[in-house]
């Protein structure tokens, strides 16, 4: 409950290394989380240094290709606008953690039929499952971090980088926390819990 009461988004962070030992660690308590038929369909790809650079480079470029698209609706725009603004943030972080979720396919492929999007589904929660308990782990380690979902206005050109056709479900910005940013607002417990007896 500490580590859940503190844990904030951050998108400041200090110019610190983070050790590899010490992000192998939280991602072991992404490991540590339950997924559904112990898929555990996850893979965690950890970028730093020049190949931080490249891979936040990728998503830049695939943005701006996003954006040249004609077909773009409005709401697409906006969403290319604020993608741009959290790559702003992941430019600021030592550590860019791309995480896959190795049973899901692209958004872009064609629609899955019903058993496909149950898996999905089930698949998409294991991973969100996964990442929360790397927040956690992080948190408690003094690490700030940023869940990104941001990616998936980028998500073919971030794909072809890495070489892989599985699909790119997240990103999680870490470093040490350079902003103590305040709770942000939750909704009323008596609005999201009813007891039926
Ligand atoms: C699935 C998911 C995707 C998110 N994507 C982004 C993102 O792309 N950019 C960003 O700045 N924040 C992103 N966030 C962070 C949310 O904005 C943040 O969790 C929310 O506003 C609550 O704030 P808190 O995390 O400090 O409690 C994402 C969070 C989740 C769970």
């Amino acid at each position: 409950m500490d580590a859940i009461g503190r844990r904030r988004s951050i998108r400041k962070f200090k110019d610190t290394d983070v050790s590899d030992e010490l992000i192998t660690k939280i991602i072991s308590a992404g490991a540590a989380a339950p997924s559904a038929k112990n898929r555990q369909p996850w893979k965690y790809i950890v970028f730093k240094g020049a190949a931080r650079e490249e891979v936040l480079s990728v998503m830049d470029r695939g943005l701006d290709m996003a954006l040249a698209e004609p077909s773009l609706p409005e709401q697409g725009k906006a969403g290319v606008a604020d993608a741009k603004n959290t790559l702003r943030i992941m430019r600021g972080a030592p550590v860019i953690i791309l995480v896959l979720n190795t049973n899901g396919v692209s958004p872009f492929a064609k629609p899955l039929d019903i058993f496909g999007r149950i898996t999905e589904i089930c698949d998409s929660m294991s991973c969100g499952a996964s990442i929360e308990n790397t927040l956690l782990a992080a948190t408690e380690e003094g690490l700030g971090t940023l869940w990104i979902a941001n990616t998936f206005y980028a998500h073919e050109p971030l794909r072809a980088y890495l070489k892989t056709d599985k699909q790119l479900i997240a990103a999680i910005a870490v470093g040490y926390p350079d902003e103590d940013p305040v709770a942000r607002p939750r909704k009323d417990l008596s609005e999201i819990i009813e007891f039926r007896n």
